[in-house]
């Protein structure tokens, strides 16, 4: 059977769209998650974009032993200098290269002709080639190029040195019957396809992402491209845990495998959701809430009497433990282990400490603690940010015939603010008292609140996103009380936006 192997660029396509931008910490924290994944190849970033991708790609290419750790650069020798310097500590180092062949793009956005493409091609590639063996040449928005042109610009890239060949549809503009063609195509017309991977990048523009990929891997493709939860520019990239299971569960179909350890799905994607901020809707496919879920009763009874009547595949295939054993205020630091290990946590005994405070504090307040407290309570380390604002206390005043005020009072390198505000309710009351002790330029430009789990004594998690110059950054706060979790939230975006002004500094 052939290997597929899988490519993620959760961390440049996915985080260069709007409301997706991570900081180096949450971005290395994801880049060890994928790791965990067992994804082949992780694309760290874009290190000629700015100073901040740079770091964040060389400390993963220093962080990650297990996957090729790939940095993207444009057809210029700097942007090449650029990824090779920052990927060069990786233990497997990859530069993936870029040039547009399409007409529309080749015209109106690079303002050359095909000749001068080619010509770029030829001295880009074998100009990175001299830093690097693994090198990765994309072909962009080549499902709207001449095909005869493609494949001339493959060949040199092949013939300079280039060991993976991708195809992106860019602009998810393909359909599966056209990717079919195209890759068997570039398949049968290229000398030396045998020695170098081929590999596409399917946008989802048209909601025909994972069909396209799927097309392109029964034509012959042997590197798929995509980010966790499908996010990326406009419509996302390809989901990749969608094209893994689907892999996985129709192998009778496509012939074929991949390494990845699919019990790290649910987990990797839940991390990203908090650290981004954006959960995936109820019915998305493998980690949606519903993914799993049997509401009919013809369903529900169809199930317990034989799970594949209505499942195709195991919750547990994705780290969905079967077994609900409870936990509460009387469980112990084995089990609480035990719990975190079935959920696919690996941590030091450090870590276990540290989260075994917090679920004792959880569990004073809240009768069972659920799988997804869990996962929530674990996530809540994203926000501890040593140095950053940290809420000591706070009064807050509302009803229907008073107006709300809020008395806040803050720690920041060990002095002690207090500040009270009105406002048009609680919480508006609380961020104003907040805003006038960190005196910031900054703007509340999102929030939401939903509930963890169930029952009056759930957890309700805030997502806050917050303007900053032209910056959006997202807060998250989780606690049994939506008024800590509205302060935790504001403060963990107010920290992360006080890390970038340090960096600047
Ligand atoms: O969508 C695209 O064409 C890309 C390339 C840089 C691979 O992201
Ligand atoms: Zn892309």
């Amino acid at each position: 059977m052939k290997q597929i192997k899988i490519f993620d660029t959760t961390l440049r396509d996915g985080e260069q769209s709007p409301g997706c931008s991570m900081n180096l910490p949450e971005k290395l924290k994801m880049a060890e998650q994928l790791e965990r994944l067992k994804v082949d190849i992780i694309e760290a970033g874009f290190p000629t974009a700015s100073k901040g991708d740079f770091e964040a790609v060389r400390a993963i290419a220093e962080t990650v032993k297990n996957c090729t750790v790939a940095g993207l650069a444009r057809a210029s020798f700097k942007d090449i200098d650029d990824a090779y310097d920052a990927v060069k500590v990786a233990a497997h180092p990859r530069i993936h290269l870029f040039i547009a062949t399409s007409p529309v793009h080749m015209k109106y956005k690079l303002n050359m002709s095909p000749q001068e493409v080619l010509q770029k091609t030829i001295e880009t590639v074998a100009y990175a080639k001299r830093y690097c063996d693994d090198i990765e040449f994309s072909a962009e928005d080549a499902s709207r190029s001449n095909v005869e042109f493609l494949i001339k610009v493959f060949q040199a890239a092949v013939d300079n040195g280039a060991t993976v060949l991708n195809i992106p549809d860019t602009v998810g503009y393909g359909t599966p019957g056209e990717m079919f063609q195209l890759v068997k195509t570039i398949k049968e017309n290229l000398t030396g396809i045998e020695n170098v991977d081929l590999s596409v990048h399917c946008h989802n523009d048209l909601g025909m992402a994972v069909a396209n990929t799927l097309a392109a891997v029964q034509a012959g493709a042997t590197q798929v491209e995509g980010a966790m939860n499908g996010i990326g520019e406009r419509a996302g990239n390809v989901a990749l845990e969608e094209v893994i299971m689907a892999i996985k569960t129709r192998k009778d179909f496509y012939d074929c495998y991949c390494n990845v350890d699919t019990k790290q799905i649910y987990r990797t994607s839940k991390l990203l959701s908090s650290i981004i901020g954006v959960n995936v809707t109820p019915s998305k496919a493998i980690v949606g809430v519903n993914a799993f879920a049997h509401e009919a009763g013809i369903h529900q009874h169809g199930v317990l009497s034989e799970k594949s009547t209505y499942e195709i595949m195991s919750p547990q295939d994705i780290g969905l433990p079967e077994n609900k054993m409870v936990l509460g205020k009387h469980s112990g630091k084995h089990a609480l282990e035990q719990r975190l290990k079935d959920l696919g946590f690996q941590m030091t005994q450090e870590e276990l400490v540290e989260v075994f405070e917090k679920f004792k504090a959880l569990a004073d307040k809240k009768k069972t603690i659920t799988d997804d407290d869990l996962i929530a309570l674990v996530g809540m380390d994203l926000n501890d940010m040593p140095d950053g604002y940290e809420c000591v206390r706070f009064v807050v005043n509302s009803g229907s015939t008073i107006p709300a005020t809020s008395t806040v009072r803050l720690k920041h390198s060990g002095e002690e603010i207090e500040e009270a505000a009105m406002g048009d309710g609680p919480i508006d009351a609380t961020y104003k008292a907040i805003n006038k002790i960190i005196k910031m330029d900054i703007e509340l430009a999102d929030y939401s609140i939903r509930s963890i789990s169930d029952g009056h004594d759930a957890l309700g998690e805030v997502i806050v996103k917050i303007k900053y110059k032209e910056g959006i950054y997202t807060g998250r706060g989780v606690s049994t009380d939506i008024i800590e979790s509205s302060i935790k939230a504001y403060l963990n975006g107010i920290n992360k936006v006080q890390i970038l002004i340090k960096q600047e500094q």
